[in-house]
């Protein structure tokens, strides 16, 4: 069977509706019982579409066995079956405004009104739906939609997710509360959780829906406990008692956050549909933001009453509705593979598509991170791929449309040699990325290496960009980084897209940065894994460049951050003869700023020795990077990225996966007010 092809337009359309009933029956068993969807939702919601625009049309088509007629797919077996008392229904989908104003329509002739409606919007997570069983308020038992009459009890999974209370708070709650929910992998955790599997050459999932449900289904709860899985609330399902609860969808959420269970803070009240035209439009806007993907919003009449006026049909409520997002994940075809090489050698390949429409932009680039991600694959050039954008994450190849292989499909050959300088290509073990053996003489690594060298947080060298690199690269111009400050107006100016005024400009902003703090320039040379805050604390635990370029790998351990790898990655730096060359010829032009030195006891005395600090988002009262001087006058360590070392996160507006990060992480937040507080406590000047 042919798995994406839609079924032939000019095929009778009794013919074309049976082709996509057992398309989508075939589908639906892939996604739900077998994790291994086959085609990307977007493609799904179309072939569903068609059969329902078929049926409606021609209701004599309709079969009580077609897939538009029920709610999901076939509980998997190895778990115990849970039937549900009140049936876990399914959304029906809007894709632009004008479905919407049909539902909202449709909604007002059912209760004969024109008055506008109230509803409730919420982001639409793109998860599980679990079912949480309360009895006398304890946690008796979770599920999984399965068919939406029948799921699988996965209670021994939901408990390990820290955000599903054991027990709720209070004592209103009904005896029997069930509560409905969706549980998501943050995209932090999701990206995280990949990334280590990709390095343990081990299967990587395809997004975080599907990790998330493969997790759900695994029979070890240990696997669950590893994993951050979060949870939203949005509903309840069985409820029985006297308690009763509020008669408004909003004035739930606000009764089941009150219990103890986690509300997405996104949820917000509407009143009639442009309203809910502006709640849409502003979160699809900070849709790459959010720590977690979402793929629409729903939208849900908030009167209880009035939802109970106007019923369910077979496979959802009339009283909902889901509008989508554009689809994060689409089908394309794979023309090409091009290897590139990187900073440090590393060669990644890279898949060039068929242009294609996801996740808001047009994508004809998306990595496939290297050569074991493409033997996992199993992915030929020729071949149709679905690609994932989501986020700011970059475009990726996240699974190959087998059924969909042209006869004349080729193999993918990693090459032996670098595509830019012709060396070897080694791989250390241990390690997935294949690198460039060429060092400085590889014209690729050089261009990357003088990219960082003059990138902001470096040497922030202003007007040296990419396109003049590559010409001054490409014309022998400069070779290293060190040529740079031996570029003269005439050279400059004879260069494509340049004019005097550029090449003036350009030779004053290098002869500005000559006065340079010895830990940006320790940044600046692009040593292996040593990022800004470690060159920092380089410089501050040695104080001159000599002392640095000296010392062993046991004394470079001793530095706070500097564990075994970075050591010997400095130290193959030092001993590398024509790296220790390059430095000198650059300190032949720069001059060094040394850090004042500290005595070792003085530093361990600081409120914030040992700690490492990340700011995020936007703070008011000063950039980043004066708080990040501040938490490092304190004795802090401020770095870049949140991980299981990081101590605390300053968060203010605008924060986006890194706050995402910290939370799945269980890491301390605060936001800015209790920072100023803690500068003045500390003695910090706030
Ligand atoms: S309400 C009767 N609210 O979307 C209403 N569902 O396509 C049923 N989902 O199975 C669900 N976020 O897994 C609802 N805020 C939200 C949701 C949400 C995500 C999922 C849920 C459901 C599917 C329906």
């Amino acid at each position: 069977m042919s798995t994406a092809a839609p079924a032939s337009a000019s095929a009778s359309p009794a013919a074309e509706a049976a082709a996509l009933r057992e398309q989508l029956r075939e589908h639906n068993r892939r996604y739900y019982v077998l994790d291994d969807p086959a085609i990307p939702d977007a493609e799904y919601d179309r072939l569903l579409r068609r059969l329902q625009e078929l049926e409606s049309a021609r209701p004599e088509l309709v079969a009580p066995d077609s897939p538009t007629q029920r709610v999901g797919a076939q509980p998997a077996a190895g778990f115990a079956e849970v039937r549900h008392a009140v049936p876990m229904l399914s959304l029906e989908n809007a894709f632009n405004a004008e479905e919407m104003e049909d539902f909202n329509r449709r909604v007002q002739g059912r209760l004969q009104s024109d008055a506008a409606l109230e509803y409730a919007c919420e982001p639409k997570l793109d998860g599980i739906a679990v079912s949480l069983l309360y009895r006398g308020g304890a946690l008796e038992r979770a599920a999984t939609r399965g068919d939406g009459r029948t799921g699988e009890d996965i209670t021994h999974n939901i408990r390990t997710i820290p955000a599903v209370p054991l027990r709720l708070l209070g004592d209103d709650y009904p005896p029997v509360l069930e509560v409905r929910g969706e549980v998501y992998l943050p995209r932090a955790g999701f990206e995280a959780m990949n990334a280590r599997a990709r390095e343990r050459g081990e299967k990587a999932f395809v997004n975080p829906r599907n990790a998330a449900a493969g997790t759900l289904r695994q029979l070890d709860p240990r696997i669950a406990a590893e994993r951050p899985l979060q949870i939203y609330c949005y509903g309840v399902g069985l409820v029985e008692g006297t308690a009763g609860l509020p008669a408004t969808h909003l004035a739930i959420l606000e009764k089941l956050r009150g219990w103890g269970l986690r509300i997405n803070p996104e949820s917000a009240p509407a009143i009639g549909i442009e309203a809910c035209d502006a709640y849409y439009q502003q979160l699809a806007e900070r849709r790459d933001q959010l720590p977690y993907d979402i793929d629409g919003v729903v939208f849900k009449v908030d009167r209880i009453d009035l939802q109970q006026e106007l019923g369910a049909v077979s496979r959802a409520p009339r009283w909902a509705i889901a509008r989508k997002f554009p689809a994060q994940e689409e089908a394309t075809r794979l023309l090409e593979v091009e290897f590139q090489v990187g900073r440090t050698g590393a060669v990644t390949p890279v898949a060039k598509l068929e242009p294609v429409f996801v996740g808001g932009v047009t994508v004809s680039n998306a990595t496939l991170h290297n050569a074991d991600e493409i033997k996992r694959l199993g992915v030929m050039r020729g071949d149709r791929v679905v690609v994932r954008r989501a986020g700011d994450v970059i475009p990726q190849v996240v699974s190959v449309l087998r059924s969909d292989r042209p006869s004349d499909a080729r193999k993918i050959v990693f090459p032996k040699k670098c595509p830019a300088c012709g060396s070897p290509l080694e791989r250390a073990e241990d390690e997935a990325a294949i690198r460039c053996s060429g060092g400085l003489v590889c014209p690729a690594q050089r261009k990357q290496a003088i990219l960082h060298f003059a990138s902001r947080l470096a040497m922030d060298i202003e007007g040296l960009g990419d396109k003049l690199v590559d010409q001054l690269v490409e014309e022998g111009h400069v070779q290293t980084v060190a040529d740079l400050y031996e570029l003269n107006e005439e050279t400059l100016a004879g260069l494509e897209r340049m004019g005097e005024k550029s090449a003036r400009n350009l030779l004053a902003a290098l002869e500005a940065g000559k006065d340079v703090p010895l830990a940006r320039f320790i940044y600046a040379l692009g040593i292996r894994e040593v990022g800004e805050a470690t060159a920092r604390s380089l410089a501050a635990h040695f104080g001159d460049w000599e002392s640095l370029a000296d010392a062993e790998e046991e004394a470079l351990q001793e530095v706070p951050d500097v564990g075994p790898v970075v050591a010997s990655h400095l130290r193959g730096f030092f001993k590398s003869a024509p790296m220790l060359r390059e430095a000198r010829r650059l300190l032949r032009h720069l001059r060094l700023q040394n850090p004042p030195r500290r005595a070792q006891g003085d530093a361990a005395a600081l409120p914030l020795a040992g700690q490492t600090w990340v700011v995020t988002g936007t703070l008011e009262s000063m950039t980043r990077d004066q708080a990040k001087a501040k938490l490092q006058a304190l004795g802090a360590r401020a770095a870049g990225s949140v991980s299981a070392k990081t101590h605390c996160v300053v968060a203010g507006p605008g924060a986006g996966a890194k706050l995402g990060k910290a939370e799945s992480l269980g890491i301390k937040v605060i936001d800015e007010a209790a920072f100023l507080t803690l500068l003045q406590d500390s003695g910090g000047d706030a």
